[in-house]
């Protein structure tokens, strides 16, 4: 494919880019008094307002435009249909197949892939239930109340961002804990004061060799044998999650009890898989179904909106438009809800591993910027930690601010002036204040430079009614399609992960070296030789 910066669309926006720096939100607002109902797209329960974004109609134009001559909708229908889009490992990519219906048909290599999906889906509400229902016991018969999901990456973010998202519905009766590092004091605080004849432990991995997944677990299995002193215990307090059961088996893992899922699942996209199963032990499957449901609502939107109404397409668009046009490097995403705590967590992975890529799909090393650095909090603490940087400082942030109409846990006035903060805080960064008003305000000459806002800082509000499971599967879906839009825009491979070998080889390596008995001279650069010897003389001290 050519290069998104040869399109005529690409150089249309470079060329529209030094007029639309020179423009502020409050003319364009002025200009057009409807644009905050314009700009906006209402669907699925989810209402997006993108007018205060430093776009005008030819800046959308020429976005969709671009959208058009990189072939996002022969992309968007190869990956629906199971092509092998993920070239560089030869897999289809295929989470929305996650979330099809029963009747569905999917295939790859010549297999519809549905009924296998929904067989997974079924043999985990089996399990999901006979947990919650006390019929699934622990070896001593005792009742199991705590679910410690063990895995790492795209094998912990997605299940505990969306254990904590949806909390609200979950067992009171269960508890639920998530170890994923590999530094011990995860274990350690992870199990600190359960009950190990009422612990059930999911050891989730796609690949089932990852190190630090491989090492809490078996440390998981030690402390199980050391309180239940017997080796049949782990086939009622061990399952697993993967895609290779060999070495599940080989783990000491019943294969009866394991969940599948499926190469052509990425470990980022895979929550919804088999992947999810601590979440919908947490929930019950009805509602795991329920957020099933709202990704797949999400994928039709995806699929059949135009360019201009599509919720995942114009975020995309607008991501690429700071990103290449006005410079941005990051990306903020500020939940106003608490249960949504760890979803920047979350999008981290999702956008930053899969497109924080600098080769194309043709394997050249591209001339533009690709994936932005995302993060975020939720309000309103964020407000009161880094909101001033944006506010105020040297650089442009565009942030994604999403809110409910409706808490979970009404209380008092606390939902009112939740949100109204979440409405202020994109008003002040889109429109500032002037050094005019500040000065009219008698503020004294000096102080005016600092107590001025410039404004024009760019936002997008997502407003839904209420946090859902179906609400979640939206959200989830939603970014998911944003990140393959500007991978397919950026020409790169939002589907493999290379950049995370290198570290991993070198650490097999030099993990012998810091714990072998003979200990050699290490032999890496002059850096690396020093810190592993200094850590050797203070380890010893120990
Ligand atoms: O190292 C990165 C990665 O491969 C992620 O892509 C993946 O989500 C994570 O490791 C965990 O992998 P696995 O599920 O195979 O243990």
């Amino acid at each position: 494919m050519t290069s998104p910066s040869e399109t005529p669309a690409w150089k249309a926006l470079a060329e529209h880019a030094e007029q639309m720096q020179r423009r502020g939100l409050r003319e364009l607002f002025a200009e057009d008094p409807d644009r905050g109902e314009r700009l906006a797209v209402d669907a699925l329960g989810l209402y997006l307002d993108y007018s205060k974004n430093l776009v005008s109609d030819e800046t959308l134009g020429l976005l969709c435009e671009l959208a058009k001559s990189c072939g996002l909708r022969a992309r968007t229908e190869a990956m629906f249909a199971g092509e092998k889009i993920n070239v560089t490992e030869g897999r289809a990519v295929l989470h929305t197949a996650l979330r099809a219906p029963r009747g569905a048909v999917i295939e790859v290599d010549g297999e519809n892939v549905v009924p296998e999906v929904h067989a997974v889906l079924d043999r985990m509400a089996d399990f999901a239930e006979r947990l919650r229902g006390g019929a699934w016991r622990g070896h001593t018969g005792r009742r199991i109340r705590n679910v410690i999901n063990i895995g790492i990456g795209g094998s912990d973010l997605g299940p505990v961002m969306a254990y904590e998202a949806l909390r609200h519905y979950a067992d009171p009766e269960l508890h639920l804990g998530f170890v994923s590092n590999v530094d011990g004091t995860d274990f350690a605080e992870t199990i600190r004061g359960l009950d190990a004849e009422e612990t059930l432990f999911i050891v989730c991995s796609k690949t089932f060799t990852t190190q630090e997944t491989l090492t809490n677990a078996r440390s998981a299995r030690a402390w199980l044998l050391a309180a239940l002193g017997d080796e049949a215990a782990v086939a009622k307090h061990f399952v697993a999650v993967s895609t290779n059961a060999e070495e599940v088996v080989g783990f000491g893992i019943d294969p009866a009890n394991m969940f599948g899922f499926w190469d052509w699942v990425g470990g980022r996209y895979s929550y919804d898989s088999a992947v999810g199963l601590s979440l919908m032990v947490a929930i019950g499957p009805e509602r795991f179904r329920e957020m099933l449901a709202g990704f797949r609502a999400m994928d039709e939107h995806f699929r059949s909106a135009p360019f201009e109404q599509n919720m995942p397409v114009l975020l995309a668009l607008l991501g690429i438009w700071y990103t290449n046009f006005f410079g941005a490097e990051t990306h903020a995403v500020l939940p106003y809800d608490q249960y949504l705590w760890r979803f920047a967590a979350y999008l981290q992975q999702l956008d930053m591993e899969s497109n924080g890529k600098r080769v194309d799909l043709e394997g050249r090393y591209v001339d533009y910027q690709t994936g932005p650095i995302i993060w975020g909090e939720p309000g309103t603490n964020g407000q009161h930690a880094f909101y001033q940087l944006i506010h105020q400082g040297t650089k442009l942030i565009p942030c994604d601010f999403i809110g409910f109409c409706q808490s979970l846990n009404p209380r008092g006035e606390h939902h009112d002036l939740l949100m109204a903060n979440f409405f202020a805080q994109s008003e002040a960064l889109a429109f500032g204040k002037s050094e005019e008003e500040v000065a009219a305000e008698g503020v004294a000459s000096e102080l005016v430079s600092h107590r001025s806002f410039p404004g024009n800082r760019p936002s997008n509000t997502l407003l839904a009614e209420r946090l859902t499971p179906e609400c979640l599967g939206k959200l989830v879906a939603l970014y998911e399609h944003k990140v393959f839009v500007q991978g397919t825009i950026w020409n790169v491979n939002s589907f493999d992960q290379w950049g995370v070998e290198l570290g991993k080889v070198l650490a097999r390596r030099i993990a012998p070296e810091l714990s072998g008995e003979t200990e050699p001279e290490p032999d890496h650069d002059g850096s690396t030789n020093a810190l592993i010897r200094h850590y050797r003389a203070r380890r010893a001290r120990q």
